[in-house]
């Protein structure tokens, strides 16, 4: 029975239900040391000097510096730009400046408290307004560090020409990705002297790459192994480098083992969250409606560092314009320096920030024009042939009108509409209703030749016992691969499901199938591996005239197949379409081989004396192409809705002196299971002809479309348009308490 399309038993479910699943921090390494870190406590200084208090019994510790780095101290992702403890010099607060472990956690914690660093403090920028303005030159000569550029056809000549040109600025904030477990790795040296490091991580290979010319080894004396991950969303795609680092300097320093944990506000203090961005838009319309320029300005602010805030802003970019077709198109983008901890990958990256502003925008449009939002929207929307501002032309899978128009069937948003307009006339009520909705894309798999440079390759292996195993880097996190990846083998293969098995990601391993990010590990990944079963099968009927399905008649196969009687293994490289072209220097092409397209409809009431927004219900269309594991896809579906919910109504991370001050969960307030509204999740196939069985990525499209929709809402019920995130009652009641000032 295929199991593509059914919803099979999840894989790594039992021993996570049962608490049998173990993460880094239950894995016991005898003789092992706790490292904490030293951080900055300033955003930018010179360090003068790090006083060790001589009353402190150092010589229970391991202490590490900069100075102990065998090799070059650069955690290189884009620039080698980061180090991996501050040399000299620190550019945001809580970057790593010195390691200390030993064998008692609290002994080690007791530690920093008799660590002093004595800084010449410098002048900071802590804002993108503030770098903008050159408060302090952190990058270059004018802190810009990538600079990106579009061009359609005419925008200025369009703009003078346009009917009505409308203006707006949305501002969007950090977020931290709040996954249930910190982040933490273990390191240490096997009996091989192979430099192992075991941690809750998203890209193993990520590691090895950043650890090689730090600690001066090859792939053969380093070695990365995954532990149960407990979520990731982005948060573990580059900074476990760091703490991986971290943990092998002390580690060999030691030569015990070494584990680093944070604690949740060192985790929500340090490491990467989403971008905050300023996004500017100018539109010209025609007086019906119909697009005629699109003018968009996205400034993100990367922090201290570059990272990866090249491919955020670039993905941030080329989703900045929406789902719509506009002959006339001119959008630039910046990341600039902050003095800040470096933001990073975040579910999403870089695309919720631009389509909140693209699909907010469609609020003060339709304010403009009299002309309602949906009406708006279909007028633009893209539609198979479609040009985007790339030049790109969409030439199949393209469902935007179908999943707007089942959106807006199915959650009855035009009857709803008219409801909650009369309901908002009577001024008697307690509230105001409102329904909003938003309409996104999301590209799958690397950007532009991203996939082409990551040159993935994947291995399905059949056992000398007949079974099949599947050997990708790709990291199980809870969105559900170990499950999928079977899947599409299995019924590549015509096995049963329970047949194929999935190697837990170890770079020892397995080959290196690029990291888990991007929602392409089913698409992308899942294509190649599908790929490598066929050629398994193709090997076996050319050995024995036939493909035996039984483990029996597997198991002779491989015996016939195998030099050493051992696995027989079959890879599958990524090989570029022929069709698709993307040109990095001009941005113009096919920035994504294809696109998943979804629509939200949020529907909320606000209480007139404490602004307080309570969401009714969230209803939403997804193109996945194909839902390998149908219930996989809707968990990532309300994942993702109630992640993109909280960014648009309830997540405030309030920066203080460049760092995190509510670095807890008691005030960085995220939904709960109290805050989640009934849910309407529509499932939409509309395959893609490169997927595997049609599949196209699901993991991040879900995070693009609520927060629009929910100050679409907020608007809808209130008529105040809130156009920085979160929208929380403060800034509704001061919109609001504005309105009245003029009335
Ligand atoms: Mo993901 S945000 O591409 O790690």
């Amino acid at each position: 029975m295929p199991s593509v399309g059914r919803n099979v038993p999840r894989r790594e479910g039992p021993d996570k239900l049962t608490g049998r699943a173990r993460y880094i921090d239950d894995l016991d390494f005898p003789g092992g040391l706790f490292g904490v870190t030293c951080r900055s406590s300033v955003p930018h200084g010179v360090i003068r000097k790090i006083y060790f208090d001589p009353a402190f019994p150092w010589a229970e510790c391991v202490v590490v510096t900069a100075a102990d780095i065998p090799g070059d101290n650069q955690v290189v992702l884009f620039e080698a730009d980061q180090p991996l403890l501050a040399p000299g010099i620190v550019r945001h607060r809580m970057e790593p400046i010195a390691l200390v472990a030993h064998p008692l956690r609290e002994k080690a914690y007791e530690a920093l408290n008799h660590i002093r660093v004595e800084y010449e403090e410098l002048p900071s920028a802590l804002s993108i307004e503030e770098s903008l303005a050159r408060k302090a030159v952190l990058y270059g000569t004018d802190n810009v560090m990538r600079r990106y550029e579009i061009r359609r056809g005419d925008v200025d000549a369009a703009l003078a020409s346009a009917d009505v040109v409308v203006e707006g600025v949305y501002r969007v904030p950090h977020q931290e990705q709040a996954y249930i477990e910190n982040n933490g790795v273990a390191a240490y040296e096997d009996e091989n002297g192979v430099l192992t490091i075991v941690g809750s991580l998203q890209c193993p290979y990520f590691i090895v790459k950043a650890l090689k010319p730090i600690l001066k080894r090859t792939e053969e004396n380093l070695r990365v192994i995954q532990a149960v991950t407990g979520g990731a969303f982005g948060g573990k795609e580059e900074y476990p480098d760091m703490i991986a680092g971290h943990a092998a300097l002390l580690a060999l320093k030691a030569k015990r083992p070494v584990k680093i944990i944070y604690d949740r506000t060192e985790d929500m203090m340090s490491t990467t969250k989403r971008h905050p961005a300023v996004v500017r838009h100018r539109t010209g319309l025609t007086r019906d409606g119909k697009l005629v320029a699109q003018d968009i300005d996205v400034v993100m602010d990367a922090g201290a560092y570059v990272t990866i805030s090249p491919v955020v802003l670039s993905r941030g970019v080329l989703h900045a314009t929406g789902p719509y077709e506009c002959p006339n198109a001119r959008l630039t983008a910046r990341a600039v320096a902050t003095n800040t901890p470096p933001n990073g990958a975040f579910r999403g990256f870089g695309a919720p920030q631009t389509l909140f502003a693209a699909e907010l925008h469609w609020e003060r449009i339709s304010r403009a024009l009299g002309i309602d939002p949906l009406t708006l929207r279909r007028r633009n929307i893209l539609k198979k042939g479609s040009v985007m501002a790339t030049g790109q032309v969409l030439r199949e899978s393209v469902s935007a009108e179908t999943v707007l128009e089942r959106a807006v069937r199915k959650s009855g948003y035009l009857r709803k509409r008219q409801a909650f307009d009369a309901w908002n006339r009577e001024a008697a009520r307690p509230t105001w209703k409102g329904i909003g909705l938003a309409l996104v894309h999301h590209g799958p798999g690397f950007t532009g030749n991203g996939e082409v440079v990551l040159a993935s390759r994947v291995a399905v292996t059949l056992t000398p016992s007949g079974d099949v195993r599947v050997e990708v880097a790709n990291t199980e996190m809870g969105q559900g691969p170990t499950t999928t990846l079977a899947q599409i083998v299995a019924d590549t293969l015509d096995l049963p499901f329970e047949r194929v098995r999935v190697q837990n990601p170890d770079t020892h391993r397995v080959p290196n199938s690029g990291p888990t990010v991007a929602s392409r590990t089913c698409m992308v990944v899942g294509g190649l591996l599908a790929a490598a079963a066929r050629k398994l099968q193709a090997a076996v009927q050319a050995e024995t005239g036939r493909w035996p399905k039984t483990k029996a008649g597997l198991a002779a196969a491989a015996r016939r197949l195998s030099q050493d009687g051992g696995d027989v293994r079959f890879t599958a490289d990524f090989q570029k379409p022929a069709d698709i072209h993307f040109d990095d220097q001009t941005y113009q092409g096919d920035a994504y081989g294809t696109y998943g397209f979804a629509c939200a409809v949020t529907e909320l009431e606000v209480d007139k004396t404490t602004f307080e927004v309570k969401v009714r219900r969230f209803t939403t269309s997804v193109d996945v192409g194909k839902a390998i594991h149908p219930l996989i896809v809707e968990g990532q579906i309300m994942g993702g809705a109630l992640q993109g919910l909280g960014y648009g109504l309830l997540e405030n991370p309030v920066y203080d002196r460049g760092a995190m001050l509510n670095a807890q969960f008691t005030n960085y307030i995220i939904p709960t299971a109290a805050d989640a509204p009934p849910m309407e999740v529509d499932i939409v196939e509309d395959p893609y002809s490169r997927g595997p069985f049609g599949a196209k990525g699901v993991g991040e499209i879900p995070l693009n479309s609520p927060a629009p929709s929910a100050a679409a809402a907020v608007h809808h019920a209130t008529g105040l348009l809130v156009s920085d995130l979160p929208v929380l009652p403060e800034k509704i009641e001061k919109a609001h308490h504005e309105r009245e000032q003029r009335a």
